[in-house]
This record gives C-alpha cells, structure tokens and sequence, in this order.
C-alpha cells in the first residue's frame, strides 16, 4: 500500500518513519515533507494547503491511506475530498475540524456537551468585548476565533492588556479574519498536559499522556512558540487517571459531534489544565501534536497503518493501541530568533552521530537536502528524542544527543521534563512531591544541603529548587500553584536579607509555611530573621534557626507535619529519634569517664601530696 502524509514538520518525520517501517507499506509520499521525510519516504512538492494538488497525487500514485498531519488541510476539507473519491484518510471533516479551527465552536461543543471548560463570551463586536471585560475584570483570556498559527490566544493579568488584545485582534485586525470573533474566557491556574485518542467515530483508544514544553526559554519564560519539547507519560496525568479523563473530555465530544451528523475520525488532541478543582480543557485540537507526536511515537509499539485505517473505516478497537513502558522524551533545537524572525539555510552538523546513539532518534523539522548537506528552513528546526526507563534518563540520553548536533546561533531548553521529574522524585514509584523546599539564590544551595539531605533520609519525595521572591515573582506563583494542585504539603523557604521569599510563598497557599532565614549580609541574619518571622495575622511563617541548624529542622518539622496523616512517616520519625539515643548514651559515656578519669587522677595527686 501507498501512504500519503501531508505537512513538513518534525511531526510529519516521525508520522513518516513509523509508517515507512510497517510491512504492509510498499511507498510512503510526504506532501510537502522536509529534509528528514526524504531520508524515509519521498516528498513531493505539492503544498499542504492545495487540495486539489494532494487529491490528484493520492489519486495518481494509488494511496491507500492519507495522513493528514497539521489542522489546516482539515479545515480545508481535505477529508471531505478523500470520501468523495473513497480514498481513506486518517483526520476528521472540516464540520468536525472546526473544534480546532473555530475557538466559539469548540467552546460551544464543550458546553454542549458538559465538558469542564473555563466560563467565557464570544464577541463580535468590539465594543461588547470591553463591557464584558471591564465588568469581569482581569486575569482574563483573549483568543482569536479562527486559525492563527498558535499565536492568538492572549493570557492578559491586566484589564488593561485584555483591552489591548482585543483592539489587536478586532481594531487592528493582527490576524486577519480570524479575529474577526474572538472568545474571552477566564484565565485557569495549573499545569498543563497533553491527551490524545485515536477516534473512529463513536470508539476511541487512549495514548499515554504527554506535555508540550510552550514557552521559549528555561522556566516558562519568553514568547509562546509552538513548542520547545514533549515527553510522555506526564505525571500529572497519571495512567491511573486515564479512563476518568477520558470520560470528561473524550467521549462526551464524540457523541456530541456524532449527534451533529459529523462523527470525528481521526486524533482528538485535549489540552487540559490541572487546576486545583481538577482538569478542565483549554482547546483541542484535531490532529497529533508537534512535538507530542515525537515521543508519543517513539512509544507506540503498534501497526499505525491498521489503526488509522480502522479510525477511518469506524472498527477501531482500543487493544489496537500498545505503548512501550518507557518514557520518550524530545528536546527542540531551535534557530536563533525563534519564534520570531530567523536566518535560513545553516549547516548542520552531527546529525549522524546523535541518531547512532542507541535509543535516540532525530526528528526533522525545519530541514532540507541542499547538495548532500542538511540545512536548516525554519525555526524549529530538529525535535532530538529518547526512550529511557524512567524520565531522568530519557532526559539524560536526549541531551546526550542534543549535545552532538549544531549549526550557527541554535538553541534549547535545558529544562524539558523537570516539571515531571519534579513531581516524580521517585520515578519507578511515581510518588508525588510531598515538600518543596524554595532557595532564594543559588548561592543558597549550600546552607540548605542538610534540608534536602534529611527529606532524603527520612524518605520523603520533596523538590529542592531556586525561586526568588523579587526576581522571578511569576516563577514563585507558578510552583505554587502547581506544586500545590500536585498534592505538595509543606513549603520551606529559606533566603538572605530582604527574605520576602516564604511571606511570598504564605500569600499564596494554605499550606504550612516554613522559613529558614540564611546570614547573607553584614547584618549577620538579623535582617533574614526579622524579615520572615515578622507575619500579618493569617499569614504564620513558621520560622526556624538560622543556617544549616534551621535547614535541618525545617525538614524535620516538615517530616513531623506530614506524620499528622501518615503513620508509616509518624513510626520512621520515631525510629530516627530513636537513633540518637545510642550516640548520646556513647558520647555521655565517654564523658563521664573522662570526667571520672580526671577525678581519680586528682584524688591521687592530692593522696600523694598528703603523705
Ligand atoms: P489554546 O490555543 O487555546 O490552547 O491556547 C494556547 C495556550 O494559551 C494554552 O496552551 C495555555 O498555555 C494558554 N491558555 C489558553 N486558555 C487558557 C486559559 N483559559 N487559562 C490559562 N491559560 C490559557
Ligand atoms: N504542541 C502543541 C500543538 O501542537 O498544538
């Protein structure tokens, strides 16, 4: 059989080399591809949004199966054409496309179909949108109705930026049509993840969870992109919690959809948010994610061209679907001035020597042959995956390999994955971050050592991690939250000088708040000390000593709150205390002895003195 793939992403590269493997499959054309589909399927310069171009080469080369890789051929209709010349293609109509390509659409479809979704108003009218935002007030989320390349959608903290966002997107007309309409929603506080289905219709088969890595740089900051890198599983949606989620927000868009006439074929893309009153869904999307479909296909150990063909023909069966047990992690490397404007045609280099490294494949995005060489044509130009048994290693083994390759200006985030590592301290057992521990600087590190190594000792999955109070007050908000939602128990903040890090911390949880003031200063610690005990009612620090001496106990009144509803916990803190008492009873010894010692030798001088 022939398969056509359309796109030319590092999606459409892996979409390509899964298929190009299967046995059943003779030819495998990609439409328009890029220097990484040439290596396993051949590419054909048809453009991804040339419909008629694309159904007259699956008919000319006698394609059994059209891949559709990004959304906009859907909406197009490519699938409406493949029906009318009975040509199986794996993705939905351009009715059932409209839950990506129109964000009112998919809002409505959620609340039609009882999908937990954020409270919103769609707008158009411009004047309609400011009413409603003034009298709501901020944060609030401003979102371009139709297609925008995965730059319309606004996170605005400000009333003020809401109303810039829908002068840009309705006045200045930023993106053209698709801001004609635009949905204002509520902003949802969390983390998020990545949850995908194969669909035929009316039966779905589950992917393992993933998440996209969105912002530009380390730590969520920069310009949203359309992602830096992905791994699965993702622990905050754990395997546990798979068909519940399916439950919410799977099936119920299906019968929607179906009730429509328009039953969805192909992958149903959920992006969710873990807020604190549980997943609600921020967009789907109605094909593979890029990057989630990199490691989600290093994972699948499975015949994709059975499942996509049964997704079409509506005889899909979830055991279709088997996953490898090891996480697949894939990092980004990026063009310099990405996602902005960036230089083309860089040489790169190592590509060979990064894909030999066992359980590493190099995904190609934005690539081309010229004369033999790979060269970069867009910004994300390489998605580097890994398999390893727990995510620590993936992560390991996929910058092992990012380290190999290069070309002029690239870069990465260093920090894919640590958000999952974060709350799997212990991978194998997947338990959850139970204590953060918060450094105002690195320079803190050291004083805090003992902390991390009594949570250690004591067994407790906890986070040890730098976040400032006044450089990074964003960074501070998210782990908050984010830790909290994942069932963090305890904080224990520990800065120098100006240490606002744990009232920081206090204002934004009801959790127990340790402090742990560092000296720092010429001020010797007073400064730290009386900047964290000194709370407004309501708002206790629980402040300890000073130094390592507070770093130590911090842990172990963390470790003593955290006994209140562990008993296992209650009995190791016993056992340990327990421990002391032979030191003490040696040490008390020895004293004691010595004192004697020094006793009789008195008694003796005085004894000698007196004959
Ligand atoms: P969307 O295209 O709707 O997924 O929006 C892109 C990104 O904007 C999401 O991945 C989130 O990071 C963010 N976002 C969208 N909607 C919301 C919301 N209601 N609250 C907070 N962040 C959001
Ligand atoms: N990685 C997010 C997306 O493909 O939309």
């Amino acid at each position: 059989m022939n398969v056509l793939v359309i796109g030319s992403g590092g999606r459409e590269h892996a979409l390509c080399w899964k298929l190009s493997k299967n046995p059943g499959v003779d030819k495998v054309l990609a439409a328009p591809g890029n220097g990484g589909t040439n290596e396993v399927a051949q590419n054909v310069d048809v453009k991804d949004d040339d419909i008629e171009g694309l159904l007259a080469l699956a008919k000319a080369e006698n394609v059994g199966l059209v891949v559709v890789g990004p959304e906009a051929p859907l909406v197009a209709g490519i699938a409406d054409a493949c029906a009318r010349e009975n040509i199986p293609c794996f993705g939905p109509d351009a009715f059932a496309a409209q839950l990506e390509g129109s964000k009112a659409f998919a809002k409505n479809v959620m609340r039609d179909a009882g999908v937990p979704t954020a409270p919103f108003g769609v707008f158009d009218d411009a004047e309609e949108a400011r009413v409603y935002v003034k009298s709501h007030g901020a944060p609030l989320v401003v979102k371009a109705d139709g297609l925008a390349a995965g730059k319309g959608v606004v996170v605005a903290k400000t009333v003020e930026e809401a109303l810039e966002a829908i002068d840009d997107m309705m006045v200045k007309k930023s993106f053209g049509a698709a801001g004609a309409r635009i949905v204002i929603e509520d902003a949802l506080m969390g983390e998020e993840a990545s949850f995908l289905a194969f669909c035929d219709g009316v039966n779905f088969a589950l992917l393992p969870s993933a998440q996209d890595h969105k912002a530009a740089f380390d730590g969520d900051t920069g310009p949203n992109t359309g992602g830096m890198g992905a791994y699965s599983p993702a622990p905050v949606l754990p395997e546990s919690k798979y068909a519940e989620t399916a439950e919410l927000c799977i099936r119920p868009i299906l019968k929607r959809l179906a009730e429509l006439g328009h039953p969805f074929k192909g992958v149903l893309y959920a992006g969710l948010m873990f807020t604190k009153s549980g997943p609600m869904v921020l967009e789907y999307n109605v094909r593979f994610g890029d990057p989630e479909c990199q490691p989600l296909l290093m994972r699948l150990d499975a015949d994709l061209v059975q499942i996509m063909l049964a997704c079409a023909a509506g005889r899909l069966t979830p055991d279709m679907v088997r996953v490898r047990p090891e996480t697949a992690l894939c990092v980004v490397v990026a063009a310099p001035g990405y996602p902005g404007s960036y230089p083309k045609g860089m040489e790169i280099s190592g590509l060979a020597e990064a894909d030999a490294l066992s359980g590493v494949k190099v995904f190609q995005a934005g690539t081309k042959a010229v004369d033999g060489k790979a060269v970069t044509s867009g910004g994300r130009v390489l998605g580097v995956t890994a398999l390893g048994s727990t995510l620590a290693e993936a992560k390991a083994k996929a910058y092992e390999a990012v380290a190999k390759v290069g070309f002029d200006g690239c870069f990465f985030r260093r920090d894919i994955g640590d958000k999952g590592i974060a709350r799997n301290y212990n991978p194998k057992e997947k338990t959850m971050t139970k204590v953060a521990v918060f450094m105002g600087s690195a320079s803190d590190e050291d004083l805090m050592k003992p902390c991390a190594e009594t949570l250690a000792k004591l067994d407790i999955p906890y986070l040890f991690t730098v976040t400032s109070a006044h450089r990074t007050p964003e960074r501070t908000e998210r782990l908050v939250t984010e830790l909290e939602a994942a069932g963090c128990q305890v904080f224990i903040c520990a800065a120098g000088m100006a240490a606002h890090l744990a009232g920081a911390v206090a204002a934004r949880t009801t959790k127990p708040v340790l402090g742990v003031p560092l000296a720092a200063s010429p001020l010797g610690g007073m400064d730290a000390l009386l900047a964290t005990v000194q709370m407004p009612p309501g708002f206790p620090v629980g402040t300890l000593a000073l130094d390592k001496a507070g770093a130590k106990n911090a842990a172990w009144l963390a470790a003593q709150i955290l006994a209140l509803s562990d008993p296992a916990l209650a009995l190791r803190l016993k056992k340990e205390r327990a421990e002391f008492l032979p030191a003490v009873e040696k040490a008390a010894a020895a004293v004691e002895q010595a004192d004697a010692e020094r006793r009789a030798h008195k008694k003796d001088k005085k004894d000698k003195k007196d004959k």
